[in-house]
């Protein structure tokens, strides 16, 4: 059944909304009062919070019976057996965001009956908006994206990120980054996982991993990049699954050799 249109507009319009409420707290840049820490390294920034209000209270309007999952609040809205969530990271990039480093993004993504049917990701800065819906292919400002055609490891730019829990558990992901200094032309790390897998199906980047990611940080992307004709998996080549934290996005030629050095060094 085609989806709703207005699910695609909502989320357009709340990313829009997000991009605006970034660039206002961006420009403040250095005002660092507004920055606070989860974690040791992992913070959290007036923007990050903002966004995700705003875009509670838009579901809320337009949606009531829908439940959002967010990072910067966990789940709420709509009732327990809600067939429609929305899964938003208001602000993916924080660390670059809050450093005045200008990439970062919102992404936001529809789940029906436990399945990403739409995702959208925006970079305020950039000017780039990324859409998809299921079986509908994925665009960026309008235009179809499509992977990249690489088939040489050799000749990839890879890109990869790292889980603020780091610290506890460095040696295995700076082997499997390592491995794959010695096998691509170069790896990336940009700090946006949202924007990393939409420049998989852009094809600027050949293929993409990360551990330990949470759902709000791929359900719009993966679906981007699936509809741009990607292999999104886990590390061991079974089916993604937004809360089980791996995920390998690939242009699909460089799939087995992206898993097999996985394989080799990840722990
Ligand atoms: C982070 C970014 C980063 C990734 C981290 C994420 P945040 O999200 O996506 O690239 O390496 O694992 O947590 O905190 O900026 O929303
Ligand atoms: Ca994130
Ligand atoms: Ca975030």
């Amino acid at each position: 059944m085609p989806l709703d249109p207005a699910y695609l507009s909502t989320a357009i319009h709340g990313a829009l909304a997000a991009g605006r409420i970034h660039e206002r707290y961006f420009r403040q840049h250095p005002d660092r009062s507004t920055i606070r820490k989860k974690g040791p390294i992992d913070l959290v920034t007036a923007a990050d919070l903002e966004a995700e209000a705003a875009f509670r209270r838009l579901i809320d309007a337009r949606f009531p019976d829908h439940a959002v999952l967010g990072e910067e609040q966990a789940e709420g809205g709509g009732s327990g057996s809600a067939r429609c969530r929305w899964i938003i990271d208001p602000l993916d990039g924080t660390t670059n965001f809050a450093h005045g480093l200008a990439l970062f993004c919102v992404s936001i993504a529809l789940e029906v009956d436990g399945r990403v049917v739409l995702g959208v990701v925006f970079d305020p800065v950039g000017g780039e908006l990324f859409t998809a819906e299921r079986g509908a292919g994925a665009r960026v400002n309008g235009r179809p994206l499509r992977v990249s055609a690489c088939d040489q490891l050799e000749d990839s730019l890879l890109c990869t990120g790292f889980p603020y829990s780091i610290r506890e558990r460095r040696e295995s992901q700076i082997a499997v980054f390592g491995a794959f200094l010695g096998r691509a032309r170069a790896v990336r790390r940009l700090g946006s996982a949202a924007l990393d897998l939409c420049y998989v199906a852009a094809g600027r980047f050949d293929a993409f991993w990360e551990d330990q990611l949470h759902a709000w940080d791929v359900a719009a992307g993966a679906l981007i990049a699936g509809e741009a004709g990607a292999r999104v998996t886990r590390f061991d080549d079974g089916p993604h699954d937004l809360f089980q934290g791996q995920i390998v996005a690939s242009n699909g030629r460089l799939h087995r050799d992206v898993l097999d050095v996985i394989a080799a060094h990840h722990r």
